[in-house]
């Protein structure tokens, strides 16, 4: 039996975007991983090209809307292949065996009674192609919950008989637990049907496009009913007798706003009508959301130009960062895969994909794998023996464990941060270990087992990433001397630890991850020092980062004075200048469940934006001081770089927000 995966089919007139990507993304990243495992894997995508706003944007553009699909059909593909989403077909609604087989299906519903003539009087929204009643709409006619115009039609229609399956859809999420993923969204879709199903209305009138009713020229399908019967098209049935090789269906992944309504709902009560199975999973994440003018949060489309293309990001992260292209595509992969959420909303931030990069590429990752294969004491040859070090497997077992768990339900995030956790592990091994020290006092058998330990658990931490980043983590396989390509049906093998080869030649390479700091515009020219502006409030000065530590260490202090000191872990979630003050910027900062304000003189090392999403030390337990005028109630940790800019402390890995620091 196959392990079946599908994204939604895009609409075809729809730009791909880093929303659109995300799902594509998770679907790639988790069929690469079933290969991994040498399971049967099949990945499909495609697109909904039946929509009446298709063939409006058809007639605009001057088109038939046949040929207008067969044009935009290829932003999609060419989307796909810049992130390498191998998936397995591309299925478009405007092929002959999908419309063979939503005729197949209308007609055995029509048959068994589960389809019937009736009138439709209601509310049409084309934007979200969507009936809607009256209690979901406002008095100016618009879809409370997608802002989207609806237009009242009346017009003869078929129905289906929806409200025959309510109790078995129930009675089945009942019992299948990892039916619908995740929890959240189960519960959502029980109230939704505890509310009691409707019949749906599922042919419109025929407006030149779309597929016909069978016996019934003058309506086509509805675009729903017509998208949904893709994932059971691509199986083969009813025709291709190994039908139930491919279906049911593994998983098909989607984001919240197509979840209850359509694929948890109709879609499994379309096919109880039709007697077949139902798939094993149907997995909705949350949005990408992004902060508009006013500092909202709204859902990222393009219809609203609030969300970029993946082309475009790259774009920007190769330009500020100097990566190569492919690492730079991987870097937004794994910002997408690890940052989505599937209960809640993320916002999506290009601050927040630096702070993913730099920590967790650039330092975790590319600086423990430079750290030993560029250091004095290793010359390239791998150690001929070494022992394992127990700690580190159990580390490396332990990651393993936790994002085979979590790949079990999608969930990306929870798997990159093992993997992440794993890293973090290899680099306090490395410091503990310290093979620089041993190779100095000549102890090469110490060294020898730091070198193989270390670069081993990079090596099996890589593996766990070639599904999200199939070049970038391959890059970390090359430079260690080993291949990139990893054949169908080797995960175990190449997870387990010690599985790297002794005595083999590492490949010294570029740095992967080269730093990347997103450029943005000055407003001014940043002052050297703005000491007076610390003075002139009259108050203490506990916000003043940027100045050298010299001072400050020149005398002693006991550990009992050092535990007075509070240090926490905070997330920046605002930034903003203060008037008329040049240097100084006031944060808002999360600490947990509590909210502070902190002012800091870092207005000429960093902008606003870049400290959004950022987190960072601050001291907890501080008197709040004013700085002109403003209270700022605790105080952030830099360093000073050789040009006098602050360089604030962060946590190598994210962390709690609110979590102690000792
Ligand atoms: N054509 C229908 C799907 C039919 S499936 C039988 C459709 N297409 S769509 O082009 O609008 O794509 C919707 C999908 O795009 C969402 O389910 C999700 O996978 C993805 N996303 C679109 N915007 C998104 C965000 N802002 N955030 C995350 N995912 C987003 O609906």
């Amino acid at each position: 039996m196959r392990t079946y995966i599908t994204t939604p089919i895009y609409y075809v007139n729809a730009v791909p975007h880093v929303g659109t990507a995300t799902t594509t993304l998770l679907a790639d990243a988790q069929a690469r991983y079933h290969r991994m495992q040498g399971l049967d894997t099949w990945f499909l995508t495609g697109t909904d090209e039946h929509a009446q706003k298709v063939s409006d944007a058809a007639i605009a553009a001057g088109e038939t809307p046949q040929a207008f699909v067969d044009k935009v059909s290829q932003s999609f593909v060419e989307a796909w292949k810049f992130l390498d989403c191998r998936y397995d077909t591309f299925i478009r609604t405007s092929e002959d065996r999908h419309k063979d087989v939503v005729r197949e299906v209308f007609q055995r519903l029509e048959k068994s009674g589960d389809i019937y003539l009736g009138v439709y009087e209601g509310w049409y929204s084309v934007a979200d192609e969507t009936f809607f009643r009256d209690t979901d709409v406002d008095d100016n006619g618009i879809v409370k919950e997608t802002g989207a115009k609806v237009e009242r039609i009346r017009e003869d229609v078929h129905y289906f008989r929806l409200s025959a399956y309510g109790e078995r859809l129930k009675e089945h999420i009942l019992t299948n637990p990892g039916f619908l993923i995740p929890d959240t969204r189960r519960n959502e879709v029980l109230a939704f049907i505890e509310q009691g199903l409707r019949d749906i209305a599922i042919s419109r009138k025929n407006a030149g496009w779309g597929i016909e009713v069978p016996g019934d020229s003058s309506k086509v399908v509805y675009v729903w009913f017509d998208a949904l019967i893709n994932y059971l098209t691509e199986s083969g049935w009813p025709k291709n007798p190994a039908w139930n090789q491919t279906w049911p269906a593994t998983a098909h992944l989607m984001a919240k706003e197509i979840f209850t309504r359509f694929h948890a709902t109709l879609w499994p009560a379309m096919l109880m009508a039709l007697d077949l199975p139902l798939p094993k999973h149907v997995v909705g994440h949350g949005w990408w959301v992004v902060r508009d003018e006013e500092g909202l949060l709204g859902k990222a489309s393009k219809s609203k130009g609030n969300i970029p293309t993946p082309q475009a990001v790259v774009e920007k992260l190769v330009d500020a960062s100097g990566a190569n292209p492919l690492v730079a595509r991987d870097a937004l992969r794994y910002y997408l895969l690890r940052d989505i959420r599937f209960s809640d909303d993320t916002e999506f931030a290009l601050s927040m994909l630096q702070s993913r990069y730099n920590a967790e590429l650039g330092n975790d990752l590319g600086n423990v794998l430079n750290r030993v294969l560029k250091a004095g004491y290793f010359g390239g040859t791998l150690p001929t023996e070494a022992a394992l070090d127990a700690g580190l497997q159990a580390d490396a077992l332990k990651a393993k464990d936790a994002y085979i768990a979590a790949l079990a339900t999608y969930d990306w995030g929870t798997a990159l941060q093992a993997v992440n956790g794993l890293l973090a592990c290899v680099n306090r091994y490395l410091a503990t270990t310290a093979p620089w020290k041993a190779a100095k006092a000549g102890n090469a058998a110490d060294v020898d087992t730091a070198i193989y330990n270390a670069l081993e658990g990079v090596r099996f931490a890589a593996v766990l990433l070639l599904p999200a980043m199939p070049h970038a983590a391959g890059e970390v396989l090359r430079q260690l001397g080993l291949s990139p390509d990893v054949a169908s049906g080797d995960f175990d093998r190449l997870t387990t630890f010690g599985a790297l080869p002794f005595g083999g030649q590492t490949a010294v390479g570029d740095v992967i991850f080269p730093r990347l700091a997103f450029p943005v515009p000055t407003v001014e020219a940043a002052p050297k020092a703005a000491k007076s502006e610390q003075k002139s409030s009259g108050e203490t000065k506990p916000v003043d980062q940027t100045s050298p530590a010299a001072d400050a260490t020149s005398s002693e202090i006991t550990i009992d004075d050092f535990i007075k000191v509070q240090f926490r872990i905070a997330d920046i979630t605002h930034a903003e200048k203060i008037e008329g003050a040049k240097k100084l910027l006031r944060l808002e900062v999360q600490l947990g469940e509590e909210k502070r304000q902190i002012v800091s003189g870092i207005a000429d090392s960093y902008t606003p934006e870049e400290l959004i999403g950022m987190q960072i030390v601050v001291v907890y337990n501080l008197k709040p001081a004013k700085l002109r005028g403003v209270e700022s109630q605790g105080m952030l940790l830099a360093a000073t770089d050789e040009d006098g800019k602050a360089i604030l402390l962060q946590p190598a890995k994210r962390v709690v927000s609110g979590a102690e620091v000792r």
